[in-house]
């Protein structure tokens, strides 16, 4: 069964993506590389969660890991 992830930072991490590139999302909350896997998941269950930027902007990743809006904020951290 799946651990459940742990609260990397109640708020979410501004990063400035680039159109046509690939992300990893940590969904396990563990990764160094926040809001970024790192491989710490291993053994968590969890796995990350991939994003493909569509323009360069500006993104929220959320980073307490509870949103419902995977990989991005919905403003979930502020009712943990
Ligand atoms: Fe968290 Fe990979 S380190 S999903
Ligand atoms: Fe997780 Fe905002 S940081 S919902």
């Amino acid at each position: 069964m799946a651990d459940n992830p742990i609260v990397a930072q109640p708020a979410p991490y501004k990063v400035d993506v680039t159109e046509g590139k690939t992300y990893f999302w940590c969904a396990c909350g563990k990764s160094k590389a926040q809001p970024f896997c790192d491989g710490s998941h291993k053994d968590t269950g969890l796995s990350p969660v991939k994003y493909t930027a569509d323009a360069d902007k500006a993104v929220f990743f959320c980073g307490c890991k509870a949103t419902g809006k995977i990989p991005v904020c919905d403003g979930s951290h502020s009712k943990l």
